[in-house]
């Protein structure tokens, strides 16, 4: 894993990581989502990202799936010590978590990629993501989703849902070995 001024990248055998003139293809990715598709409005989501960068110490941070071969960024992933309010409301309940994992999307397609998604990348980053915290020190740790695909990921790397929602999506938590 190699880290720049804006986004920690990853590295995996096909998908390496090239750095900083990702920043710019990323904003062009991300406003190509499809609002009602996606669930996202691209611009309030790139801004999320950006703004999830700043003034953090790892390992929170936006991470970069990144295909070298293609020169392509396929996807990204967050590790946020909150998630729009979320860790505060989850305190509320008695849920005291040490960050959030969000922002996950694996984008469409991408020049030289039709079908990005369904590949296993989604699974493969949540992993990455999971083995991330567990070597950062573990502790309690969270996410939401309304998109039961990205839920099969989540309950796989051993996420729990719990009887809450936030934002109208599904809460999971998931409690790491310290
Ligand atoms: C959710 C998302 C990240 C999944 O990424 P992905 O790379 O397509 O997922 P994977 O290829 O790793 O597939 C994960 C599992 O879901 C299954 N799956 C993938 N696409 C599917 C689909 N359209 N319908 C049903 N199952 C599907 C896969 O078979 C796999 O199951 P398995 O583990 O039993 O083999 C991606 O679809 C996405 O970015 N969605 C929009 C944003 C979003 O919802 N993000 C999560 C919000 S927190």
């Amino acid at each position: 894993m190699e880290s720049n001024s804006v986004f920690t990248t990853l590295v995996m055998p096909l998908f390496n990581a090239l750095g900083s003139p990702y920043s710019r293809q990323l904003e062009s990715l991300v406003c190509s989502l499809d609002p009602q598709l996606d669930n996202e409005d691209p611009q309030s989501f790139l801004d999320w990202l950006l703004q999830q960068n700043e003034g953090n110490n790892l390992p929170f941070g936006t991470r970069c799936l990144v295909d070298t071969g293609l020169g392509q960024v396929l996807g990204v992933g967050s590790l946020v010590p909150d998630d729009r309010g979320a860790a505060v409301f989850l305190q509320a309940h008695g849920i005291k978590v040490d960050g959030l994992i969000g922002g996950i999307q694996i984008f469409r397609k991408v020049p030289g990629l039709s079908q990005v998604r369904g590949l296993g990348l989604g699974t493969w980053l949540c992993n990455h993501l999971d083995r991330e915290i567990t070597a950062a020190g573990g502790g309690r740790w969270a996410l939401m989703t309304d998109n039961p695909v990205a839920a099969r990921i989540y309950l796989g790397i051993g996420y729990c849902s719990v009887d809450l929602e936030y934002g109208g999506e599904r809460v999971f938590v998931k409690k790491y070995p310290r």
